[in-house]
């Protein structure tokens, strides 16, 4: 890659709406019947942190974390821009995700969508392990498989 890919915060709405439309515009999203406008809700809730990665100042990958919750450490959303998936920005992207999550907590949990196949070797490959399914969760006829990977028990000894 010629030019090295810089995660930071999202800093305006501007960069909030690139973000919205690179999920809206793809799958899972698509399949899920989840919106724009419901993608841009997400990431102007407090509770979600959106990150972007930026190369030469385009944005071609976000996440969304939710650092509090019933899971700590969760991956609400990720995604690259089509034309840069395959050229391991999802795995930079985890990695930093990871180093965030586990500086401060044991696990990193996500849900991922049964028919998305791609996505689920993408996160075994990093060490993630199937815990559960979750039925209807998202939209009635669509499992989510909860996934995690776990540096050992919240409490320690
Ligand atoms: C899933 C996603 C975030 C991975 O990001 P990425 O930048 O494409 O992934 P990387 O380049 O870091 O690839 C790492 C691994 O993912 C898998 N992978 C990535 N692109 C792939 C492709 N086009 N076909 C099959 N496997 C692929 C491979 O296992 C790859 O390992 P390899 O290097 O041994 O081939 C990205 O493909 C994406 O945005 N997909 C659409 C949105 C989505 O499904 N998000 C997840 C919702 S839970």
């Amino acid at each position: 890659m010629k030019h090295k890919p810089v995660i930071r915060k999202v800093r305006s709405e501007a960069e909030r709406k690139i973000c919205a439309k690179l999920m809206a515009g793809s799958d899972p999203w698509i399949t899920l019947g989840i919106t724009n406008e419901m993608i841009l809700r997400t990431l102007k809730d407090p509770l979600h942190e959106t990150f972007i990665v930026l190369i030469d100042d385009q944005i071609v990958g976000t996440f969304v974390l939710q650092e509090k919750g019933a899971f700590t450490g969760y991956l609400k959303s990720i995604a690259v821009k089509k034309e840069w998936q395959g050229h391991n920005l999802g795995e930079l992207m985890m990695a930093f995700i990871e180093e965030r999550f586990f500086s401060s907590g044991t696990n990193v949990f996500l849900c991922v969508s049964s028919f998305n196949k791609k996505a689920q070797k993408f996160y075994k490959k990093l060490g993630y392990q199937e815990v559960g399914v979750l039925t209807d969760y998202v939209a009635k006829g669509y499992d989510e498989i909860l996934m995690r990977k776990t540096k050992g028990p919240v409490l320690k000894k």
